[in-house]
């Protein structure tokens, strides 16, 4: 089988069959990973650029692991340290890169539509690795992946997001996804981190209350105040949130059910989740790092083997 598409852009581009011959792939790759030896041949002579316009920890890290482990030749790119700093165009930079025969781009940039804009002048395949507020399509796959690991399946699965939804890549690359396979969504937090027409556009519910978002659903996905995209105060402050929004142990115990912690993070520890929930028994926060690997994997693998 084959994905319908050459590059992964965003959720919005892909089929649900798409999707579930990614996480199927990464299911194989996962037990892989659990070998003694880790690493199979699969993407030898392929050459892949990790292309890094914005900060990152996991996202990075584990694309250059999951390329490793697949036998890939690795390049990477941190802009910061690199011409992009002397004025250097994207397009320059990335046709200099392309030159020295590389296969495929992974990128990160803080604008939104900039692996878009890529794909349409470099033949090379492009992996988002997120995109300002649009996408971040793997982190979504990760995150269904390590949901149907713990519930089975995805269809009929209530899931909450909460926190900033608004400047949230991740938030919206999730719903795309879970609406495909048939999941239920509810997004929580404050009024102005929620755009309202979600509800129109997405059909996923809406609410300004964090006990109710918790008390309807199976697993929640707790989102980063992304303060750095906020160019005005959109709440009063930390404190504030974290007393209306934060998760605390106190917030689960009175719930009278038990629901599955997730967060694709950096966390803010105390902002958005307190240490004792982030790091107690229903978080699944470092299995959703450990399933990024072979759900990389398996994005990559597959994208490699599309013919044209
Ligand atoms: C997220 C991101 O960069 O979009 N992190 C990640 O990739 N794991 C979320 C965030 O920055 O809050």
């Amino acid at each position: 089988m084959k994905l319908s598409t050459k590059h992964l852009l965003g959720i919005k581009d892909l089929l649900p069959e798409d999707i579930s011959l990614i996480l199927s792939t990464a299911a194989q790759f996962k037990e892989v990973l659990q070998r003694p030896v880790k690493k199979v041949p699969s993407l030898r002579d392929v050459t892949i650029v990790n292309l890094f316009y914005e900060n990152s920890t996991r996202t990075r890290m584990s694309f250059e692991l999951a390329e490793k482990r697949l036998s890939a030749d690795v390049m990477n790119f941190t802009a910061s340290s690199s011409s992009a700093a002397k004025g250097e165009t994207l397009l320059d930079t990335v046709n200099n890169i392309l030159s020295m025969k590389v296969d495929m781009v992974v990128m990160r940039h803080s604008a939104s539509g900039a692996p878009h804009f890529l794909a349409q002048h470099i033949p090379a395949a492009i992996v988002n690795a997120g995109d300002g507020i649009n996408e971040h399509p793997t982190q979504a796959l990760l995150d269904a992946f390590s949901m149907q690991e713990k519930f089975g399946s995805l269809k009929g699965l209530k899931v909450a997001l909460i926190g900033d939804i608004l400047h949230s890549r991740v938030a919206l690359s999730n719903m795309y996804l879970l609406k495909k396979m048939g999941a239920e969504i509810t997004v929580a937090g404050p009024p102005t981190l929620i755009p309202v027409h979600l509800q129109a556009a997405l059909g996923v519910n809406i609410t300004y209350n964090l006990a109710e978002a918790l008390q309807w659903c199976d697993v929640a996905n707790v989102l980063r105040i992304q303060l750095e995209r906020q160019n005005q105060p959109l709440f009063s402050s930390l404190r504030e949130y974290n007393l209306a929004y934060g998760i605390t142990r106190k917030v689960l115990d009175g719930l009278k059910k038990e629901i599955v912690i997730m967060h694709p993070g950096p966390i803010n520890r105390g902002v958005e989740l307190d240490s004792d929930v982030a790091d107690g028994p229903h978080s699944i926060i470092l299995q959703q790092v450990e399933n990024g690997v072979a759900v990389r994997m398996a994005a990559l693998y597959l994208l490699a083997g599309r013919e044209n």
